[in-house]
Protein backbone atom coordinates (compact mmCIF):
# COMPACT_ATOMS: atom_id res chain seq x y z
CA UNK A 1 0.00 0.00 0.00
CA UNK A 2 1.31 3.72 -0.67
CA UNK A 3 1.72 5.87 2.32
CA UNK A 4 -1.24 8.91 2.33
CA UNK A 5 1.50 11.07 4.34
CA UNK A 6 1.63 14.46 1.93
CA UNK A 7 -0.61 13.57 -0.58
CA UNK A 8 -2.84 16.07 -2.25
CA UNK A 9 -6.26 15.23 -2.48
CA UNK A 10 -9.57 17.32 -2.92
CA UNK A 11 -13.11 16.13 -1.72
CA UNK A 12 -15.79 17.71 -3.41
CA UNK A 13 -18.80 17.51 -1.22
CA UNK A 14 -16.88 17.32 2.41
CA UNK A 15 -19.55 18.30 3.86
CA UNK A 16 -21.64 15.51 3.40
CA UNK A 17 -22.05 12.10 5.05
CA UNK A 18 -19.66 10.08 3.03
CA UNK A 19 -17.14 13.02 2.35
CA UNK A 20 -16.98 14.12 6.04
CA UNK A 21 -15.70 10.99 7.13
CA UNK A 22 -13.14 10.40 4.16
CA UNK A 23 -12.07 13.99 5.19
CA UNK A 24 -11.32 12.51 8.63
CA UNK A 25 -9.81 8.94 7.70
CA UNK A 26 -7.66 10.77 4.58
CA UNK A 27 -6.75 13.27 7.59
CA UNK A 28 -5.79 10.90 10.30
CA UNK A 29 -3.29 9.22 7.69
CA UNK A 30 -1.31 12.54 6.93
CA UNK A 31 -3.20 13.37 3.44
CA UNK A 32 -2.73 17.10 2.55
CA UNK A 33 -6.65 18.06 2.42
CA UNK A 34 -8.65 20.86 0.11
CA UNK A 35 -12.25 20.34 1.21
CA UNK A 36 -15.04 21.94 -1.31
CA UNK A 37 -18.55 22.12 -0.04
CA UNK A 38 -21.63 24.24 -0.81
CA UNK A 39 -22.61 24.88 3.54
CA UNK A 40 -20.05 27.41 4.37
CA UNK A 41 -20.54 26.78 8.31
CA UNK A 42 -20.09 22.82 7.45
CA UNK A 43 -17.03 23.28 5.58
CA UNK A 44 -15.46 25.53 8.20
CA UNK A 45 -16.46 23.52 11.04
CA UNK A 46 -15.11 20.61 9.33
CA UNK A 47 -11.79 22.67 8.48
CA UNK A 48 -11.56 23.46 12.22
CA UNK A 49 -12.00 20.22 13.19
CA UNK A 50 -9.28 18.89 10.91
CA UNK A 51 -7.21 21.76 11.27
CA UNK A 52 -7.41 22.18 7.35
CA UNK A 53 -6.04 25.89 7.14
CA UNK A 54 -9.29 28.19 5.82
CA UNK A 55 -7.28 28.97 2.16
CA UNK A 56 -7.87 24.90 1.25
CA UNK A 57 -11.88 25.29 1.99
CA UNK A 58 -13.89 25.86 -0.93
CA UNK A 59 -17.58 27.23 -0.63
CA UNK A 60 -18.42 26.25 -4.09
CA UNK A 61 -21.42 24.95 -5.83
CA UNK A 62 -20.00 22.35 -8.32
CA UNK A 63 -22.36 23.37 -11.29
CA UNK A 64 -20.98 26.41 -11.56
CA UNK A 65 -17.97 25.96 -14.31
CA UNK A 66 -15.95 29.63 -13.67
CA UNK A 67 -16.24 29.02 -9.98
CA UNK A 68 -14.92 25.58 -10.07
CA UNK A 69 -12.20 26.41 -12.16
CA UNK A 70 -11.32 29.57 -9.97
CA UNK A 71 -10.62 27.17 -7.25
CA UNK A 72 -8.90 24.75 -9.45
CA UNK A 73 -6.65 27.75 -10.51
CA UNK A 74 -6.14 28.84 -6.69
CA UNK A 75 -4.71 24.99 -5.96
CA UNK A 76 -2.98 24.05 -8.72
CA UNK A 77 -1.11 27.36 -8.02
CA UNK A 78 -0.13 26.16 -4.39
CA UNK A 79 0.73 22.49 -5.48
CA UNK A 80 0.53 22.17 -9.26
CA UNK A 81 -1.40 19.60 -9.24
CA UNK A 82 -3.75 17.08 -7.30
CA UNK A 83 -2.95 13.57 -6.59
CA UNK A 84 -6.32 12.67 -5.55
CA UNK A 85 -9.62 13.85 -6.95
CA UNK A 86 -12.63 12.51 -4.94
CA UNK A 87 -16.24 13.60 -6.44
CA UNK A 88 -18.53 12.99 -2.99
CA UNK A 89 -20.98 15.50 -4.39
CA UNK A 90 -24.39 14.07 -5.23
CA UNK A 91 -27.90 14.76 -5.01
CA UNK A 92 -30.35 11.99 -4.97
CA UNK A 93 -34.61 13.04 -6.09
CA UNK A 94 -36.74 9.76 -6.36
CA UNK A 95 -39.71 9.90 -7.74
CA UNK A 96 -42.17 8.03 -10.16
CA UNK A 97 -41.67 9.73 -13.42
CA UNK A 98 -45.72 11.11 -13.11
CA UNK A 99 -44.55 13.42 -9.72
CA UNK A 100 -40.97 14.19 -11.29
CA UNK A 101 -40.83 17.62 -12.59
CA UNK A 102 -38.24 18.92 -15.39
CA UNK A 103 -36.78 21.17 -12.75
CA UNK A 104 -35.93 17.60 -10.84
CA UNK A 105 -34.48 16.12 -13.67
CA UNK A 106 -32.13 19.02 -14.60
CA UNK A 107 -31.32 19.93 -11.39
CA UNK A 108 -30.29 15.94 -11.03
CA UNK A 109 -28.17 16.35 -14.44
CA UNK A 110 -27.12 19.32 -13.02
CA UNK A 111 -25.23 18.34 -9.95
CA UNK A 112 -24.58 14.45 -10.46
CA UNK A 113 -23.35 14.62 -13.76
CA UNK A 114 -22.55 18.79 -15.35
CA UNK A 115 -20.56 19.12 -11.85
CA UNK A 116 -18.27 16.15 -12.24
CA UNK A 117 -17.57 17.23 -15.66
CA UNK A 118 -17.12 20.91 -14.35
CA UNK A 119 -14.60 18.90 -11.77
CA UNK A 120 -13.09 17.10 -14.18
CA UNK A 121 -12.19 19.57 -16.76
CA UNK A 122 -10.51 22.07 -14.07
CA UNK A 123 -8.42 18.92 -12.32
CA UNK A 124 -7.71 16.74 -14.91
CA UNK A 125 -5.77 18.76 -17.07
CA UNK A 126 -2.36 19.26 -14.69
CA UNK A 127 -2.64 15.49 -14.15
CA UNK A 128 -2.35 14.76 -17.55
CA UNK A 129 0.90 17.10 -17.93
CA UNK A 130 2.12 14.44 -14.71
CA UNK A 131 0.70 11.65 -16.82
CA UNK A 132 -0.58 10.51 -13.15
CA UNK A 133 -3.45 11.01 -10.47
CA UNK A 134 -6.02 9.20 -9.53
CA UNK A 135 -9.87 10.08 -9.48
CA UNK A 136 -12.95 8.76 -7.73
CA UNK A 137 -16.15 9.45 -8.26
CA UNK A 138 -19.65 7.62 -6.29
CA UNK A 139 -22.24 6.65 -9.49
CA UNK A 140 -24.09 4.45 -6.88
CA UNK A 141 -25.56 0.64 -7.48
CA UNK A 142 -27.89 2.75 -9.43
CA UNK A 143 -25.44 4.41 -11.69
CA UNK A 144 -25.86 0.54 -13.42
CA UNK A 145 -29.02 -1.32 -12.29
CA UNK A 146 -32.37 -0.41 -11.83
CA UNK A 147 -34.55 1.00 -9.84
CA UNK A 148 -38.13 1.82 -9.83
CA UNK A 149 -38.84 5.80 -9.19
CA UNK A 150 -35.23 6.41 -10.05
CA UNK A 151 -35.23 7.73 -13.54
CA UNK A 152 -33.88 11.09 -12.70
CA UNK A 153 -31.12 10.00 -10.85
CA UNK A 154 -29.97 6.94 -12.83
CA UNK A 155 -29.91 9.13 -15.63
CA UNK A 156 -27.65 10.96 -14.29
CA UNK A 157 -25.47 8.53 -12.95
CA UNK A 158 -25.20 6.00 -15.42
CA UNK A 159 -24.38 9.43 -17.66
CA UNK A 160 -21.80 9.59 -15.36
CA UNK A 161 -20.49 6.09 -15.10
CA UNK A 162 -20.34 6.68 -18.99
CA UNK A 163 -18.69 9.41 -19.07
CA UNK A 164 -15.62 8.61 -17.11
CA UNK A 165 -15.60 5.40 -18.92
CA UNK A 166 -15.02 6.97 -21.80
CA UNK A 167 -12.42 9.13 -20.09
CA UNK A 168 -10.65 6.34 -19.15
CA UNK A 169 -9.91 5.33 -23.20
CA UNK A 170 -8.53 8.88 -23.49
CA UNK A 171 -6.36 7.91 -20.75
CA UNK A 172 -4.80 4.94 -21.74
CA UNK A 173 -1.45 6.43 -22.12
CA UNK A 174 -1.25 7.17 -19.16
CA UNK A 175 -1.06 6.38 -15.20
CA UNK A 176 -4.08 8.43 -14.31
CA UNK A 177 -6.32 5.97 -12.71
CA UNK A 178 -10.08 6.78 -12.80
CA UNK A 179 -12.22 4.73 -10.32
CA UNK A 180 -16.34 4.37 -10.12
CA UNK A 181 -17.63 2.76 -6.49
CA UNK A 182 -21.13 1.41 -6.87
CA UNK A 183 -22.03 1.90 -3.37
CA UNK A 184 -25.50 0.22 -2.19
CA UNK A 185 -27.33 2.41 0.35
CA UNK A 186 -25.20 4.02 2.29
CA UNK A 187 -27.05 5.43 5.66
CA UNK A 188 -25.97 9.13 5.51
CA UNK A 189 -28.14 12.90 5.07
CA UNK A 190 -28.91 11.60 1.08
CA UNK A 191 -31.97 9.39 2.55
CA UNK A 192 -33.05 12.65 4.65
CA UNK A 193 -35.52 14.05 1.92
CA UNK A 194 -35.93 11.03 -0.14
CA UNK A 195 -39.60 9.94 0.58
CA UNK A 196 -39.24 6.16 0.11
CA UNK A 197 -39.65 3.53 3.10
CA UNK A 198 -35.78 2.43 3.76
CA UNK A 199 -34.06 0.23 6.55
CA UNK A 200 -31.38 2.69 6.86
CA UNK A 201 -30.29 0.44 10.26
CA UNK A 202 -29.42 -2.14 7.55
CA UNK A 203 -27.41 -0.04 4.95
CA UNK A 204 -23.75 0.50 4.89
CA UNK A 205 -22.52 3.30 6.86
CA UNK A 206 -20.88 6.27 5.88
CA UNK A 207 -17.81 5.13 7.62
CA UNK A 208 -17.31 2.23 5.82
CA UNK A 209 -17.92 4.11 2.18
CA UNK A 210 -14.99 6.51 3.41
CA UNK A 211 -13.06 3.07 4.03
CA UNK A 212 -13.46 2.02 0.93
CA UNK A 213 -12.22 5.38 -0.47
CA UNK A 214 -9.38 5.38 2.14
CA UNK A 215 -8.34 2.02 0.78
CA UNK A 216 -8.54 3.02 -2.87
CA UNK A 217 -6.15 6.23 -2.11
CA UNK A 218 -3.57 3.75 -0.20
CA UNK A 219 -3.31 1.25 -3.74
CA UNK A 220 0.35 1.59 -5.77
CA UNK A 221 -0.39 3.37 -9.33
CA UNK A 222 1.05 0.04 -10.92
CA UNK A 223 -2.19 -1.45 -11.19
CA UNK A 224 -6.22 0.23 -10.82
CA UNK A 225 -9.26 -0.77 -9.12
CA UNK A 226 -12.10 0.64 -12.27
CA UNK A 227 -14.88 -0.37 -9.80
CA UNK A 228 -15.80 -1.50 -6.21
CA UNK A 229 -19.12 -2.21 -5.44
CA UNK A 230 -19.86 -2.33 -1.84
CA UNK A 231 -23.28 -2.67 -1.09
CA UNK A 232 -25.57 -4.07 2.35
CA UNK A 233 -25.10 -7.94 2.71
CA UNK A 234 -29.09 -7.69 2.85
CA UNK A 235 -29.73 -5.82 -0.12
CA UNK A 236 -27.36 -6.30 -3.11
CA UNK A 237 -29.32 -5.31 -6.32
CA UNK A 238 -25.79 -6.41 -8.61
N1 LIG B 1 -25.99 7.57 0.48
C1 LIG B 1 -26.20 6.61 -0.43
O1 LIG B 1 -27.01 5.66 -0.23
C2 LIG B 1 -25.43 6.60 -1.72
C3 LIG B 1 -25.42 5.42 -2.50
C4 LIG B 1 -24.73 5.42 -3.70
C5 LIG B 1 -24.06 6.54 -4.12
N2 LIG B 1 -24.09 7.68 -3.36
C6 LIG B 1 -23.40 8.85 -3.86
O2 LIG B 1 -22.36 9.18 -2.97
C7 LIG B 1 -22.11 10.60 -3.02
C8 LIG B 1 -22.10 11.15 -1.60
O3 LIG B 1 -23.39 10.97 -1.05
P1 LIG B 1 -23.73 11.13 0.51
O4 LIG B 1 -24.52 9.93 0.86
O5 LIG B 1 -22.53 11.50 1.27
O6 LIG B 1 -24.75 12.35 0.39
P2 LIG B 1 -24.97 13.66 1.32
O7 LIG B 1 -24.67 13.32 2.73
O8 LIG B 1 -26.30 14.17 0.97
O9 LIG B 1 -23.84 14.66 0.79
C9 LIG B 1 -23.93 15.25 -0.48
C10 LIG B 1 -22.82 16.25 -0.65
O10 LIG B 1 -22.98 16.86 -1.94
C11 LIG B 1 -22.81 18.27 -1.77
N3 LIG B 1 -23.51 18.97 -2.83
C12 LIG B 1 -24.76 18.80 -3.28
N4 LIG B 1 -25.00 19.61 -4.31
C13 LIG B 1 -23.85 20.31 -4.53
C14 LIG B 1 -23.45 21.30 -5.46
N5 LIG B 1 -24.28 21.77 -6.41
N6 LIG B 1 -22.19 21.80 -5.39
C15 LIG B 1 -21.32 21.36 -4.44
N7 LIG B 1 -21.65 20.42 -3.52
C16 LIG B 1 -22.91 19.91 -3.58
C17 LIG B 1 -23.40 18.56 -0.41
O11 LIG B 1 -22.89 19.81 0.01
P3 LIG B 1 -23.63 20.74 1.11
O12 LIG B 1 -24.12 19.80 2.18
O13 LIG B 1 -22.52 21.61 1.57
O14 LIG B 1 -24.73 21.43 0.40
C18 LIG B 1 -22.80 17.38 0.37
O15 LIG B 1 -21.47 17.67 0.71
C19 LIG B 1 -23.20 11.18 -3.93
O16 LIG B 1 -22.67 11.29 -5.23
C20 LIG B 1 -24.27 10.09 -3.93
O17 LIG B 1 -25.03 10.11 -5.12
C21 LIG B 1 -24.75 7.72 -2.17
Amino acid sequence: MEKLTGKTVLIAGATGGIGRETAHLLASSGAHLFLLGRNQAALEALGTELRVSANHLFVNDITQAHDVESAAARIHAEIGHLDVLVNAVGIGIIKPLESLTNDDFMQSLNVNLVGAFNLLKAFLPPMKEQKKGLIINLPGVLGKTPMAGAAAYSASKYGLNGMLKSVREELKRTDIRITNIFLGGTDTPFWDTIDLRVQRDKFVTAQEAARAIWFLCQQPSSGVVSEMVLQPFNHQAI
